[in-house]
């Protein structure tokens, strides 16, 4: 198994400006083995860490990341909006988020995130070099909702470990990604998964990831189900699974989430 019961999302959001080198810091003095973040392009093809196609939500300026370079990028405070603590956080890099997981040595899930009007080629060539040789592969997972990135990933590099991104329902084709792509895990929206995939996820050897998970009471029969991870904006609410190898794996689990949310 790769991955562990519990990643931070965006870094640890909860705690810390979200897809910041602060909320790396963050979730591992609070225990967390692995993080999610998003990467995509500045408009002179730096890959940043961050989620949105603007700064508005997260930073002291209104651009868009099409249209502003890195230097004019850092200008930007991104850590007054979470909290004072934070003031003075510039916008980081792919590099130095890589050297930052490392250095803390975190498991890292990056998410390729292709925004509207983007181009995933591009993103995808420009983050896949920088991957190489910066984490030992059990470390590093790359995962998308876009077909085109994990497939131009997939073949830039066929060692990477790839996680499909679904949003709306798992697809019927899903077994078809999975195989375009040589995917090791599939990373579902909870709240529109269906117990008898992610049965048959598993039986293909896939590792089942769940987001964005804050509820973990809510979760719980999930796990019997067979899920393997969960990214959360808060990891530490799920504290009764700090020791994460005794957790049941789920397998020969019989119970099943008697939950709406099944079809
Ligand atoms: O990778 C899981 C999750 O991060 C996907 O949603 O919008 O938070 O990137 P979003
Ligand atoms: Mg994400």
């Amino acid at each position: 198994m790769l991955l562990p019961r519990l990643m931070g999302h965006r870094g640890f959001a909860a705690r810390a400006p979200e897809n910041t080198l602060s909320a790396l810091r963050a979730a591992a003095e609070a225990g967390i083995r692995w993080v999610e973040i998003d990467v995509q392009l500045l408009a002179d093809g730096t890959p940043v860490i961050w989620h949105d196609a603007h700064m508005a939500r997260c930073s002291n300026s209104r651009a868009f990341l099409s249209q502003v370079g890195l230097a004019e990028a850092r200008r930007f405070d991104v850590g007054s909006w979470f909290s004072p603590e934070f003031a003075g956080e510039r916008i980081a890099t792919l590099e130095e988020a890589l050297a930052t997981v490392n250095e803390l040595g975190l498991g890292l899930n990056l998410e390729i995130k292709v925004s509207t009007a983007r181009d995933p080629l591009r993103l995808t060539e420009a983050v896949v070099p920088l991957l190489n040789g910066a984490l030992p592969s059990d470390r590093l997972l790359l995962s998308s909702f876009s077909q085109e990135a994990l497939y131009r990933a997939h073949r830039l590099d066929p060692s990477l470990n790839l996680g499909i991104l679904y949003d709306e329902k798992v697809p019927r084709v899903w077994q078809w990604d999975v195989e375009r792509v040589g995917a090791v895990s599939i990373h579902a929206n909870w709240e529109n998964l269906n117990p008898n995939i992610v049965k048959e996820m598993r039986q293909k050897g896939l590792e089942v990831v769940c987001y964005t998970v804050n509820d973990p009471e809510a979760f719980s029969p999930w796990w019997e189900c067979g899920v393997n991870s969960v990214i959360s904006d808060d990891p530490t609410l799920f504290s009764q699974l700090s020791d994460a190898a005794e957790y049941p794996q789920g397998e020969d689990n019989e119970h099943q989430p008697s939950d709406p949310i099944a079809d």
